[in-house]
């Protein structure tokens, strides 16, 4: 395969950037707080299945974006300072980790305290683990750490990002960026 660098990511590693950034998004907002009679009555039904619809999407989409990293180029990382890379490397591999710790935390939670997945449509998924009603519920209250855990950390790369555009002056944010986005930018100037 011809080895040229590249200057920004490809449409679908950008699509697979942004579908998840908000349906994670979403996710947090319609998380299912209170207590276990709370989190699985039926006036919650509905937030708790978008919830665990959308966190299962979350799951699928991370773990698709980690096999196209394997075959996709990427741009060359920035000229910047060395602890600067050493961060950016750090927030990226935590989000990434968190990206497939809180859909799994959830659903092994859930399971092991005896409950099924519950998705929109009506769609159930049985428990596969043996109950320990005590465990699960430690798993669960872990997942809703980690879920707030992932917003604070996105929103630390995040400002990593609008920092390389408005301070730093590359083009680290507008890579990520579809190029609809951009056409009109461009024809302005
Ligand atoms: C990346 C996706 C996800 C994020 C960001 C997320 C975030 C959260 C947060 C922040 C809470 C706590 C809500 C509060 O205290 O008000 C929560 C609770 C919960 N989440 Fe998620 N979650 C995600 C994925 C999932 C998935 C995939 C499932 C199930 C398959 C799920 C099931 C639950 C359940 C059942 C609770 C209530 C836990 C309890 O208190 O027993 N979540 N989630």
């Amino acid at each position: 395969m011809e080895n040229r660098s590249v200057e920004r990511y490809g449409a679908f590693a950008q699509f697979l950037h942004w579908a998840t950034a908000i349906l994670v998004l979403i996710a947090f907002i319609y998380g299912p707080g209170g207590s276990e009679e709370r989190v699985y009555s039926a006036a919650r039904d509905f937030d708790r299945q978008l919830h665990e619809t959308l966190g299962l999407c979350v799951l699928a989409l991370v773990a698709i974006r980690v096999l196209w990293r394997m075959f996709d180029q990427r741009p060359d990382p920035p000229d910047v300072p060395r602890w600067m890379g050493l961060a950016a490397k750090l927030v990226q591999g935590a989000l990434c980790v968190l990206l497939f710790a809180v859909p799994l935390t959830a659903i092994t939670g859930a399971w092991i305290e005896g409950h099924p997945l519950t998705l929109l449509a009506g769609v159930e998924i049985q428990p596969l683990l043996a109950l320990s009603h005590d465990t699960g519920a430690i798993v669960a209250e872990i997942h809703t750490w980690l879920g707030d855990t992932i917003l604070w950390v996105a929103g630390l790369h995040a400002v990593a990002g609008l920092y390389h555009h408005f301070f730093l002056r590359d083009g680290v944010l507008v890579s990520m960026l579809p190029q609809w986005l951009l056409v009109g930018k461009r024809k302005r100037r």
